[in-house]
């Protein structure tokens, strides 16, 4: 089967067509022939060699969160799916006997990991964690879900927000960014949404953001949003300046949760502006497999139309990469097999 790999972790020139072997499904797994998967820029963060989730000399690396596609063949003692299947795989990876992996949620689990392996022709998943897909569920638009959706739709869970909030999204743009936008308007939150483009803002509007604000320079944006606004939430993928310009925004007792630092890994903070004003800082990584189901319900229902901004046959791979590193997406990237 052919996959596109991680040759070098250099950036999308290392994004490479390689031959594997077809896995064989063990005991527990799946196998599934890969109709879509999403890029996120977890991979990008892997590919430009700043992440130390995959050891990087164990390359070829094969990447690849977000696979959606048909059930081929199972191993011994699956029964939830079975040859034939269409279904979204969650990424999540637990240790299944931890306090939180009893307890829940799921996601704080302390072995937790992410499945890599799905821009590929065939992945071998863990069967108990493959989502059936609903017949009007089509395979790119699951492929879409996993990460950024789930990440958001746990995010907003976390900021406690309720109908008529007003929530800050710094970078609306991108896979998380957009999700944000989408899943607070069905909530009946309302949102400001930030990017450095003014026609991705357009977009972003049409998707549901109440608000829009063009720059990324801190003081402009601080003026701008408290024009709009006094936000109660701060959705952060982006970290960096915008995490201390965050807190600064939020009214008396607001919550901010970050799931990223694509804009910096650090930020300075008025601590006594948050221990007086009562603000949270909350960390937040993916979700749960019911979040993820549940979002999967939502797009049957026809509440939710993931954001898709363009599709990629999986030898142009890296160039669903390069329009990353560009930030020349709206929403999510996805590749699709033939
Ligand atoms: N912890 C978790 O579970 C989890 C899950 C998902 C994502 N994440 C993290 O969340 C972040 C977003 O992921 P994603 O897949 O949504 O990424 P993405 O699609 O690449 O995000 C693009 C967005 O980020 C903005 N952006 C890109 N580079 C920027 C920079 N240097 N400064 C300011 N804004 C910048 C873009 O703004 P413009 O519109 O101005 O181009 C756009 O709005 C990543 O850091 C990712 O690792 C974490
Ligand atoms: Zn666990």
């Amino acid at each position: 089967m052919r996959a596109a790999a991680f040759t070098d972790l250099t950036g999308p020139d290392g994004v490479n067509l390689v031959e594997r072997p077809t896995p064989e499904p063990g005991p527990g797994e799946a196998l599934i022939d890969v109709e879509a998967c999403s890029i996120n820029h977890h991979d990008l963060w892997i590919l430009n060699g700043a992440s130390a989730m995959i050891d990087p000399t164990d390359l070829p690396f094969v990447t690849g969160l977000d696979v959606a596609g048909v059930v081929r063949d199972v191993g011994d003692g699956v029964t939830g799916v079975a040859p034939g299947d269409r279904v979204v795989l969650c990424p999540n990876e637990t240790c299944g006997s931890c306090r939180f992996c009893r307890e829940g949620p799921e996601n704080l689990c302390e072995s937790y990991s992410l499945y890599h392996g799905g821009l590929a022709e065939q992945a071998c998943v863990e069967a108990d964690r493959l989502i059936p897909l609903p017949e009007n569920v089509d395979a790119t638009t699951a492929a879409a879900l996993p990460t950024a959706y789930l990440t958001a739709y746990h995010m907003l869970r976390r900021a406690e927000v309720e109908p008529g909030d007003l929530v800050f999204v710094p970078g609306a743009t991108g896979g998380v960014g957009v999700a944000t936008i989408q899943l607070a308007d069905l909530r009946g939150v309302r949102t400001v949404g930030t990017s450095s483009s003014a026609s991705k803002l357009d977009a972003v509007s049409d998707l549901g953001a109440d608000h829009t604000v063009q720059g990324t320079d801190p003081d402009h944006l601080r003026e701008a949003v408290s024009d709009i606004g006094t936000p109660d939430a701060v959705i952060n993928h982006l970290g960096g300046v915008y995490t201390g310009l965050g807190l600064d925004l939020m009214r008396r007792g607001g919550r901010m949760v970050i799931c990223g630092r694509t804009a910096g890994p650090t930020s300075e903070i008025d601590i006594a502006d948050l221990f007086r004003g009562h603000k949270r800082v909350i960390g937040s990584t993916m979700g749960t497999q019911t979040d993820l189901e549940r979002l999967v319900e939502l797009v049957a229902a026809g509440d939710l139309d993931p954001q898709i901004d363009r599709t990629f046959p999986l030898d142009e791979t890296r160039a669903a990469f390069e329009a990353m590193v560009d930030r020349d997406a709206i929403g999510k990237l996805v590749v699709t097999m033939d």
